[in-house]
């Protein structure tokens, strides 16, 4: 990541149980430059978004790591998210709209990274080049959709855009080296786009997808910061 911090730098993950959030894991750890730290909730210490105590015990654990290593936590990504499953399959009509499908995707797409925000983004270094990135998606755009359908998912990535670019000024004002951007990873192999992949459609192996996006991470510059920017670096509208 390129920092020029004499001290070992940390990664983390977070949502390191998804195809998405594995992959990435899996990638860093061949990566000598970092020591790389994995959550989700099969972990331990668990994170669960259900549980806001859970991310506390979680990030009382991070700093932990860091002050053991004598390390710099700097690279933080958040790789969590959900679409479809027993609480719900994303509407393709207004009169699809149900109120604890709703709940369900803003807990998982928007509030859990809020609170990882809350909990985790103090834990980055106040000095040196330092990267936090939320995995979003396109179809959380207003300006890009032209489609229409999956109200919640769409609202949920919107509403947690909207997080990032807040959290990015914030950050800003604690290390004006600190980048905080929400990513875009295209549509991947995963079990969350699994039912919707439709022949045609560009789908990604996970890995390449976390390539991408590391690749990303690695070179965006701070003018970068509060953006959505999607696996090849593009800037996408909100
Ligand atoms: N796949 C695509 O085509 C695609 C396209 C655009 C955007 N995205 C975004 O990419 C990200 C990764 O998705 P994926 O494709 O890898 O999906 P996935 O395989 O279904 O992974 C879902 C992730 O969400 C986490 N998660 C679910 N419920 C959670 C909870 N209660 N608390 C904490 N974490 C929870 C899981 O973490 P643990 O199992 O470790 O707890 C897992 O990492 C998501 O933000 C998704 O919206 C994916």
């Amino acid at each position: 990541m390129t920092s020029t911090s004499p001290r070992p730098c940390l990664a983390l993950v977070i949502g390191a149980g998804g195809g998405l959030g594995a992959a990435l894991v899996q990638q860093l750890s061949a990566d000598a430059e970092y020591q790389v730290l994995a959550l989700g909730r099969n972990s331990q210490p668990a994170l669960d978004y259900a549980d806001e105590a859970s991310l506390r015990t979680a990030a009382g654990w991070v700093a932990e790591q860091c002050a053991a290593q004598h390390a710099d936590l700097r690279l933080l990504v958040v790789a969590s998210g959900f679409l479809h499953g027993e609480q719900g399959q994303p509407e393709r009509s207004w009169s699809h709209l149900d109120a604890d499908y709703l709940s369900h995707v803003f807990r998982i797409n928007t509030i859990g990274p809020a609170l990882v925000m809350k909990y985790f983004l103090p834990l980055l270094p106040k000095q040196g080049r330092c990267v936090a990135g939320f995995v979003s998606a396109k179809v959380g755009s207003i300006g890009d959709n032209a489609l229409g359908g999956w109200y919640g998912y769409r609202a949920s990535k919107a509403a947690l855009n909207q997080l990032v670019k807040t959290a990015s000024i914030e950050l800003a004002r604690r290390n004006s080296q600190a980048i905080c951007v929400a990513l875009h990873p295209g549509t991947v192999d995963t079990a969350l786009s699994q039912p919707f992949a439709k022949n045609g459609l560009k789908v990604r192996p996970a890995a390449e997808a976390a390539s991408d996006l590391l690749a990303v991470l690695t070179s965006l510059t701070h003018s970068q910061t509060g953006a959505l920017v999607d696996y090849q670096g593009q800037t996408l509208p909100w």
